[in-house]
């Protein structure tokens, strides 16, 4: 961790005690770790809008296994998409619907394109692209 700086931020009244309240509601010890998150919350959305900029994630789906061939276009999708993904997981969730993590690394344009092909198909419910950032934000 490199050096911490110390600075005067000027806020209305108003809004600082909203912040507090909100910050106290996530569990936050501090003014100063809840800016830190958001200063790098901000960094992460930046970083994610260069289509060539490193990233991680993970991609959440939630979709009916017996909707036709679904099980198959997923998986093909996946295998097309091979140098991206790190890891996944399937959970079988309850008789119909199945939860799948794609946990994916690389350019934030190939990962973007991953994740909408999954999450629009017919038969993925809901799906979620998570952005994160490999680490180097500060
Ligand atoms: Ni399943």
């Amino acid at each position: 961790m490199s050096e911490l700086i110390r600075f005067g931020i000027s806020i209305e009244q108003s809004l600082l005690t909203k912040f507090d309240d909100l910050i106290q509601s996530r569990s936050y010890e501090n003014r100063s770790e809840a800016i830190r998150d958001l200063i790098r919350k901000e960094l992460v959305g930046e970083q994610w809008q260069q289509p060539n900029a490193a990233a991680v994630g993970t991609i959440t789906i939630i979709y009916d296994h017996h909707v036709r061939e679904l099980t198959e276009v997923l998986t093909s999708i996946q295998h097309d998409h091979e140098t991206a993904i790190i890891a996944s997981t399937h959970v079988h969730l309850d008789h119909h619907n199945c939860l799948e993590v794609i946990i994916v690394k690389g350019k934030t344009s190939d990962i973007r394109t991953l994740a909408d092909q999954l999450i629009s198909l017919k038969g993925v419910k809901h799906g979620q692209l998570s952005m994160t950032s490999s680490g180097d934000i500060g």
